[in-house]
């Protein structure tokens, strides 16, 4: 969980996959279809309401549904394997974590949810653990709300050129040869050339180089050397960074797999389906599939 951890470390939004405003403009239906779960729960909710977050990161649905929840007591329990935090702003609700090393010790509770949701977030735990989660942990008449990847998703159409655009950074010849020579004396020439050269690739590349932050970060490393003085520059703590960005690409893309794998096991287990729709954003890119279930 090395490349979450310091996702969430690093500063990342409250969702992984932008802020709560961007995300309202961007991707109205997301919300909409968040919206359409709360009303699902107002109509059928019990005095006490509990609701599993799964694979949380820092809470994003949560969030959205307390927002959407104001006025019902509602205990939220998140689980993530990375290490994260959280809290919700409303009173009348709660939060129980069971993050980092206490993800596991979730699974040795015997506490059952009114509504288990997910947003990108459950097709990342094992096909095991996933129908435990459903099988196990949900009441009788309980409600499911999943957004999932998909391997034909805009989201994983970027993972897969941006992965390609850093491995094309990593294997350059011309930037090693010049890196080669940075790293014994700085010269400002050179940076250019280095520079010049990580354009061109990021052009051939989409754009993709400097969408993932990497021109930027190359960026600061040269400048934070000149501030320094120093005569060498080293690319390492960048490269690493990267390294660590590929490998959580990488596990979005199992994700999207594991998500179709997921669907005909969820069809097994006895749900009424309430709603099934792809979702878009503001561009009409195809973003994710949204599934609310009902246990009967
Ligand atoms: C794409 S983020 C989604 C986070 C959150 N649901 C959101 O919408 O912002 C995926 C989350 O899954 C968690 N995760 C990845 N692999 C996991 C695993 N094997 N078990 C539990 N959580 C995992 C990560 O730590 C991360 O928080």
């Amino acid at each position: 969980m090395k490349y979450w951890d310091s996702f969430w470390s690093g500063g990342a939004d409250s969702g992984c996959i932008g802020t709560t405003d961007k995300l309202r403009e961007l991707f109205q239906s997301y919300y909409e279809s968040w919206e359409q779960v709360a009303k699902e729960v107002v109509k059928t909710r019990k005095s006490a309401f509990r609701c599993l977050d799964v694979a949380c990161g820092k809470g994003e649905v949560s969030k959205v549904l307390s927002e959407q929840l104001s006025g019902i007591a509602v205990s939220f329990t998140g689980i993530d394997r990375a290490n994260i935090s959280y809290s919700l702003d409303m009173p009348e609700h709660s939060v129980e974590l069971f993050s980092g090393a206490n993800f596991e010790k979730f699974f040795n509770t015997n506490k059952k949810f009114e509504l288990i949701a997910s947003s990108f977030g459950i097709e990342y735990l094992s096909l095991e653990e996933s129908i435990r989660l459903l099988k196990e942990y949900i009441e009788n008449d309980g409600l499911v709300a999943l957004n999932t990847h998909l391997n034909d998703s805009i989201i994983s159409k970027v993972s897969l050129e941006e992965i390609s655009a850093i491995r094309d950074f990593f294997n350059d010849d011309k930037l090693e040869l010049i890196e080669k020579e940075l790293s014994s004396h700085f010269n400002v020439e050179l940076a250019k050339a280095y520079l010049v050269r990580l354009n061109e690739l990021n052009e051939q590349n989409d754009g993709r180089l400097a969408g993932c932050g990497l021109t930027d970060a190359v960026v600061s490393a040269f400048a934070s050397s000149q501030r320094k003085m120093s005569t060498s520059i080293d690319l390492k703590r960048v490269k690493l960074t990267y390294e660590d960005y590929i490998e959580r690409l990488n596990d979005q893309l199992r994700a999207s797999r594991r998500a179709q794998e997921l669907k005909p096991l969820i069809n097994k287990l006895g749900f009424e389906v309430l709603f099934s729709k792809k979702l878009y954003n503001v561009k009409n890119e195809l973003t994710s599939q949204f599934l609310l279930l009902r246990k009967y």
